[in-house]
């Protein structure tokens, strides 16, 4: 089949490369002249691993073409699909202009009848207005060419995006025609002739719904275990082995009960907020979401918190903080929970030596007086503390005899527990894990 993607950020190009590994004929489309210039010559603007592959083959193939004009894309394309962004307002709703002009600009340069589908996360009832957005323009071009909208949200995580995408746990598609239904399904066929799974098809509302509610409830997940975590600190118990045996329970599962230092990137914190926004504009306040959102902006306190408990005072101490990025195998640091760390012991007037593997990029300009090091233990030598943001691999390996040679005094924070909490202890090291007992709870 014939398809654009307007938009071609983390979830356009990967739904651009996968649509093409699947035998469909892809265009990209941006507005952004320079994106599109770049992705001309093979050069991917983040971190995916698998994708830049997966682009060079299907543009090899003949399958994949970039551009950043509308009227090069759409013209032909039976399947557009709408991946601009949603930035967050200041009252939590999404901007959805964006999606707006991009279901405009379908129907002004479309020049047969197209089924427009949403990637892009959106409140439920955004279907109506993309119908109403397609059919005022329309109206304004004096020819109604009968296109279609249809919600088909993706589920891909930054990091395994094409394995998600290719091999999905499930494939959610709503319309509000068999046609439409018809044409999104010759779509997958290919997909789910590889891959069988799932083939959830749908109404347009709830299928924007399956997304909001799949996304809240996983960073509620996580807020449940990230509470259970300050439980047992106090309590003087261990939240990853309540988790593990939690998780052998078929019907909670271990998946996202890790606690730490809380949900970041660009979908979660977004989501949650845009999910009680839309619920309350249709009348229901989603009390259990707000309270997630809160435990989620508690659990990014919690470092400074362990700092001020183990330091005294944290102004004019080094602090090391071991990874940046939102959680590990992606270089993306958009609402990274270690930004909040990173700008409390700032504001406590300490100084930050920043590490991690791929993502410091993103926090240099932000950042200005910090110590940038290209390795770890650049990092922790000299520093009075580490914290450790993101659990990267590479973490796991420093031993803990060399933590205590390398640290000017002995104090771990790890807020997402890379570190075998009784191994630091025994190393002579002074230690806050998340979710385990802290000093005081561990001797009562
Ligand atoms: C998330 C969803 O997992 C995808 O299914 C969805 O398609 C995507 O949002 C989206 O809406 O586009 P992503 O944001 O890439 O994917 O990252 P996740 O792997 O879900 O992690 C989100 C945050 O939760 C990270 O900061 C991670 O560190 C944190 N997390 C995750 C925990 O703190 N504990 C866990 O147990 C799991």
């Amino acid at each position: 089949m014939r398809i654009a993607v307007v938009g071609v950020g983390h979830v356009g190009l990967v739904t651009a490369a996968c649509m093409a590994d699947l035998g469909h004929e892809v265009v990209g489309m941006d507005d952004d002249a320079a994106k599109i210039a770049s992705l001309r010559v093979g050069s991917v603007p983040f971190y995916e691993p698998g994708l830049p592959e997966l682009l060079r083959a299907g543009v090899d193939a003949g399958l994949v073409r970039f551009t950043d004009e509308t009227a090069d894309a759409v013209p032909g394309a039976q399947v557009v699909f709408i991946c601009v962004g949603t930035p967050r307002r200041e009252d939590g709703s999404p901007n959805l202009s964006y999606v707006q002009a991009a279901a405009a600009s379908v129907a002004t340069h479309a020049t047969g009848p197209v089924v427009v589908a949403e990637k892009s996360t959106v409140p439920v009832r955004t279907g109506e207005r993309i119908r109403q957005a397609l059919r005022l323009e329309a109206q304004a071009r004096g020819d109604d060419l009968g296109h279609e909208v249809v919600s088909n949200p993706e589920f891909l995580k930054e990091g395994t995006a094409v394995a998600d995408t290719l091999r999905p746990d499930r494939v959610v598609v709503g319309a509000d025609s068999a046609g439409a239904h018809a044409a999104m399904r010759a779509l997958y066929e290919p997909l789910l002739e590889r891959h069988p799974c799932p083939y959830v098809a749908t109404d347009v509302r709830t299928a924007e719904l399956i997304k909001h509610a799949s996304n809240a409830f996983l960073a509620t997940k996580i807020s449940f275990i990230n509470a259970v975590a300050r439980i047992c600190e106090l309590a003087g118990a261990d939240v990853h082995t309540v988790a593990d045996a939690m998780g052998h329970d078929a019907r909670i599962g271990r998946a996202f009960l890790n606690a730490g230092l809380g949900y970041g990137g660009s979908c979660f914190p977004k989501d949650v907020e845009a999910f009680v926004h839309i619920a309350a504009e249709l009348g229901y306040d989603f009390g259990l979401l707000r309270e997630t959102d809160r435990i989620n902006r508690e659990a990014k306190q919690w470092p400074l918190g362990q700092l001020r408990r183990l330091l005294w005072n944290v102004a004019d101490k080094q602090i090391a903080v071991l990874g940046v990025a939102f959680k590990p195998g992606t270089d993306d640091v958009r609402d990274a929970p270690a930004l909040d760390v990173i700008d409390a012991v700032i504001a406590d007037g300490a100084r930050v030596r920043l590490h991690d593997p791929v993502a410091l990029d993103g926090v240099r300009d932000r950042y200005p007086d910090a110590v940038f090091c290209d390795k770890a233990e650049d990092a922790l030598r000299d520093a009075h503390a580490v914290v450790v943001c993101t659990e990267w691999d590479e973490y796991r390996a420093i031993a803990p005899q060399r933590l205590a040679e390398l640290l000017v005094y002995p104090v771990v924070v790890d807020a997402r527990a890379v570190w075998d909490h009784d191994a630091l202890v025994a190393a002579g090291l002074t230690v806050a894990t998340v979710g385990r007992p802290t000093d005081a709870a561990a001797q009562s």
